[in-house]
């Protein structure tokens, strides 16, 4: 099945069609299990889910989260780790059980252990329904970035020197950045049932771009996507500006 493609005209429209997707799926399975990407590009659609949850009452008391991954070495109370995010821009706003949302432990003193362990959480919750993805500029999904093998799994990874450069905004310095991650593995990624990518801004045309038209190769791991059954990339204008067919 090729990538549904999807081209929003701004953030604020593309917010709003992945989150209209991902109630509508928590609506038909109330006990789903979803994979959450952090990141600048969710979080219009975590704050249109958070107005779903208090206007119309999307109930998330059966949801079950699984997030991509977290950096290594960084507190669960350090505002940039991933844990931190969730509980900020999405948890502590709606209905989910905290006891139901899984962010992979940055801090662990076993980290092989930890990554074993997110994998078998996965698996005894029944496997992803629904995984929202964002997209590195570099064309990396979680921290799988160029070179990660198709059949990685979760573990410990080291983040490139563009994620760091793009990554840096959100910490005091560049020297701030973790250099390692606890990430999903693209194998991992790529077992979800439905895959949702979102993308927003110029900077992530290129990568777009390859993604979806380009061969698929370990490169540009997003690539990888065009074999998943069922994937839609929810773009905005700018992101979508350097496709040569214009899917709507
Ligand atoms: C985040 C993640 C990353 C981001 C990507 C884009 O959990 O796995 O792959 O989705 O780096 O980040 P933003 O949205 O900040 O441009």
């Amino acid at each position: 099945m090729p990538i549904k493609v999807f081209v929003a005209k701004d953030y604020d429209e593309m917010s709003k069609r992945a989150a209209k997707l991902i109630a509508d799926s928590i609506k038909n399975k109330p006990n789903i299990i979803l994979g959450l990407a952090t990141g600048g590009t969710p979080v219009g659609c975590y704050k249109e889910l958070i107005r779903m949850h208090k206007e119309e009452g999307l109930d998330f008391s059966k949801v079950v989260s699984f997030n991509l991954d977290e950096y290594v070495g960084l507190p669960s109370t350090h505002p940039q780790s991933y844990r931190y995010f969730m509980d900020e821009n999405l948890f502590r706003h709606v209905n989910i059980k905290m006891e139901n949302t899984h962010v992979p432990d940055g801090l662990s003193d076993n980290p092989e252990k930890t990554c074993k362990e997110f994998e078998e959480a996965i698996k005894r919750a029944g496997g992803i329904d629904l995984q929202l993805l964002g997209i590195g500029s570099n064309g990396h999904i979680a921290f799988n970035e160029p070179g990660s093998p198709f059949n990685s799994r979760t573990r410990v990874v080291s983040l490139s020197e563009q994620t760091i450069k793009d990554n840096a905004r959100f910490f005091k310095s560049i020297d701030e950045v973790p250099r390692q991650a606890i990430s999903m593995g693209i194998e991992t990624i790529m077992e979800a049932r439905e895959i949702v990518l979102l993308a927003s801004g110029e900077g992530k045309a290129d990568a777009v771009a390859k993604s979806l038209e380009g061969p698929i190769t370990t490169e540009v791991p997003a690539s990888v996507l065009q074999k998943h059954p069922n994937c839609t990339f929810i773009l905005d204008e700018a992101s979508a500006s350097k496709l040569t067919r214009k899917a709507r």
